[in-house]
């Protein structure tokens, strides 16, 4: 043996626990979790979501509770999306812009509540407000109009920036929206309030779970296909980036999160920007299922998703277990 041994071991800095700790690269934090929440009418009221197991929708006043807790773990940012009552939907989806609509009093009672020490992320898309469930306006034959749907999306974010939103994250993936929101931000004398763009966002299986917690996986027509991108595509996601950036996005995310990490390491190393992932709702569904059908343990699972996002690049990650996480995090 003598002369054959190995003079790099990598397995040396690993043997103990303080050395593992020492050499680590990547660490997850509360302060790296966005957590998603579901907004729902009425006082008092928890809704529990069959499709997401341990997720339900609140009640404003829930939502409240909900942002007091997430800011005792540290949680930076919440994002809030609405369950629109069934008969405030419509074609053209003109509760967004309704002032006093349910997102607008969950933002206002947040930040009443808790003023900035909490962040709040607010969607712009109409797929909770259409009766047809797309996130647009929509012809005779179905088809989401671009231009048509990103004069409303401004609208949109304006009623949201005006109810306190720190945050305004499109997620309908039209073109040319982000300058639009960006300039009509400005002149609204909000310069300050951040674009987080959802720009590689993909046609996905994943978001079943999400469209039942909004209530519009019934209600939706066809798929999303004309305008969330081909999951076969990266070079195209570099493209989206690249223009919402140069349309003033301050930070962009990349959704799915977990089967998507390619992108996130290539926009990364490509922009250099604050990038962000999405652990979707069908991503928290498959570790439910997993663990329900006793294939791991949830709270190691969880984590090690979470770190991934960190290792490929993430400033941070939009996920359902954030509190779950964050508490484990704190000890
Ligand atoms: C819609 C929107 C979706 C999600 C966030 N915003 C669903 C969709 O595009 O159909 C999905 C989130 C999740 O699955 O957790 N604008």
């Amino acid at each position: 043996m003598t002369g054959s041994y190995p003079h790099t071991r990598l397995r040396r800095t690993r043997a103990t626990a303080w050395s593992r700790a020492m050499h680590r690269e990547n660490v997850l934090t509360p302060a790296d979790l966005i957590w998603p929440l579901f907004v729902t009418e009425g006082e008092g009221v928890e809704e529990p979501i069959a499709a997401l197991p341990g997720v339900s929708r609140w009640s404003v006043d829930g939502v409240v509770a909900r942002a007091k807790e997430a800011a005792e773990l540290g949680i930076p940012c919440l994002a809030l999306f609405p369950n629109t009552q069934p008969d405030r939907r419509s074609e053209n989806g003109g509760e967004a812009l309704n002032p006093d609509n349910l997102m607008c009093r969950a933002i206002r009672a947040v930040r009443d509540a808790l003023g900035d020490r909490i962040g709040l992320l607010t969607d712009v898309a109409l797929d909770p407000y259409t009766s047809h469930g797309q996130d647009g306006l929509i012809d005779a034959a179905g088809y989401v109009l671009n231009d048509e749907t990103v004069e409303v999306l401004v609208g949109q974010a304006l009623n949201q920036a005006a109810a306190g939103a720190d945050i305004i994250a499109p997620s309908d993936m039209m073109d040319g929206r982000i300058g639009a929101i960006r300039d009509a931000l400005e002149d609204a004398g909000h310069a300050n309030i951040q674009i987080m763009s959802y720009a590689a966002k993909y046609a996905s299986s994943f978001y079943g779970p999400f469209r039942d917690a909004v209530g519009s996986r019934g209600l939706l027509k066809g798929d999303k296909k004309t305008y969330q991108m081909d999951p076969a595509n990266s070079e195209e996601a570099l493209r989206e980036v690249e223009m919402d950036l140069a349309e003033g996005a301050d930070s962009v995310m990349v959704k799915p999160g977990l089967p998507y990490l390619d992108i996130v390491r290539r926009v990364k190393e490509t922009f250099e920007v604050p990038v962000f992932a999405y652990q979707v709702s069908g991503e928290y569904a498959m570790i439910e299922a997993a663990v329900a059908a006793g294939a791991g343990d949830r709270d190691a699972l969880v984590l090690e998703t979470l770190l991934a996002f960190k290792r490929a690049g993430c400033s941070g990650v939009l996920t359902y277990y954030a509190a779950h996480a964050a508490r484990l995090l704190n000890g």
